[in-house]
């Protein structure tokens, strides 16, 4: 009945992040040390300054994440790390860091899928029941995922092109708003309406496949004949009249899905799943379903090491283990 104590490294894209997480479920410490500011006047992630941040900030977020503990190396039972997907640099970092602590320390070294880690995180919120499906909406993905056990994952539709969080990113970029645009957009959209009634791609057919690029080119053409007619489009409408359509889509299909194959829950996953239209719209749709419908408090939707941990410990239990030759699989899939 010993408990078990997972450090837990994320550092695949541009934030450094490191937990320690309890029995899979109980989250001890969580760090997380965001680069945002020093991508933001890039308009985007920058590899290579999110590599040199990760190398400079690593040791810095491990000593905080023991303290927070009020643990050390020897408490620690396992080692769990992102290995994919995701910038092939930056997981490096992470990665290295948690081969050295493992050698260091002679503790065993769990690899971990990124998204295997944003399903997860809702973990930490409320056991798994299966059969269950997880609609990630993510930078760089969105996916729904059917899930008969701990550790099987079934992609039964998929974006054909752009991702849900890459398509607020770029449209937010075309509004001439901060990187990352998913939070402004959804601001702004609270204050707009669906005025434009932009397409809504692919919801009326049976497949549960996603594209976001057509939504894309839509908002920007909107813009640009409005800029050559002179005319003053209203931020507000575009912004709510894009956010409906991509919620109309990811939520109709997902709906669709949860009856299809039955499910007892719905885990929402991914930095997206922090949308307050989208969580509304689910827990409205979901309000009389006896689907249990989960979403993850906005820190644990967006990139951090604590959903690494309660994916790193089932992994750990099912007696998977990654030797010291462990690299980084920038296209991992699940
Ligand atoms: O999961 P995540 O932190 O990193 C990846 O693994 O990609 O997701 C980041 C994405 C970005 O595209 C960001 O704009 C989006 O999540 N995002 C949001 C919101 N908060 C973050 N999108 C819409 N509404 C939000 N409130
Ligand atoms: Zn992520």
């Amino acid at each position: 009945n010993k408990e078990e104590i997972i450090l837990a490294i994320e550092t695949s894209c541009d934030e450094t992040a490191m937990a320690i997480v309890k029995n899979g479920r109980e989250l001890v410490a969580n760090v997380v040390a965001s680069q945002i500011e020093s991508h933001k006047r890039f308009g985007g992630v920058v590899p290579e300054i999110a590599s040199r941040h990760h190398i400079e900030q690593i040791t810095v977020v491990l000593d905080e994440t023991l303290a927070e503990a009020n643990m050390t190396m020897d408490d620690i039972d396992a080692i769990a790390v992102t290995e994919g997907p995701g910038l092939v640099g930056a997981l490096l970092i992470g990665v290295t860091a948690a081969k050295s602590l493992a050698f260091a320390h002679q503790k065993p070294l769990i690899g971990v899928h990124h998204i295997a880690g944003h399903i997860y995180a809702n973990r930490l919120l409320q056991e798994f029941s299966f059969p269950l499906l997880s609609l990630v909406v993510s930078g760089g993905h969105t996916e729904l995922i059917l899930m008969k056990d701990h550790g099987q994952f079934e992609v039964i539709g998929e974006t054909r092109d752009d991702a849900a969080g890459e398509a607020y990113d770029k449209v937010a970029k075309t509004l001439g708003l901060p990187y990352p645009g998913g939070p402004y957009i959804d601001k702004l959209a609270q204050q707009g309406k669906d005025t434009f009634h932009f397409t809504r791609a692919l919801l009326n057919e049976e497949s549960y496949d996603f594209s976001f690029s057509g939504l894309k080119t839509a908002v920007m053409n909107t813009m640009h004949n409005a800029k050559q007619k002179g005319e003053q489009l209203s931020s507000e409408d575009i912004a709510a009249s894009f956010q409906q359509s991509v919620i109309d889509v990811l939520v109709e299909k997902t709906f669709r899905a949860t009856r299809e194959y039955k499910v007892k829950q719905l885990i929402v996953a991914g930095g997206v799943s922090a949308n307050k239209g989208l969580r509304k719209r689910l827990e409205e749709k979901f309000a009389n379903e006896e689907v249990e419908l989960v979403i993850p408090p906005l820190h644990l939707c967006t990139d951090n090491a604590a959903m690494i941990g309660a994916a790193g410990s089932i992994a750990f239990q099912q007696g998977h283990r990654a030797e010291l030759d462990l690299n980084a699989n920038p296209g991992l899939s699940l």
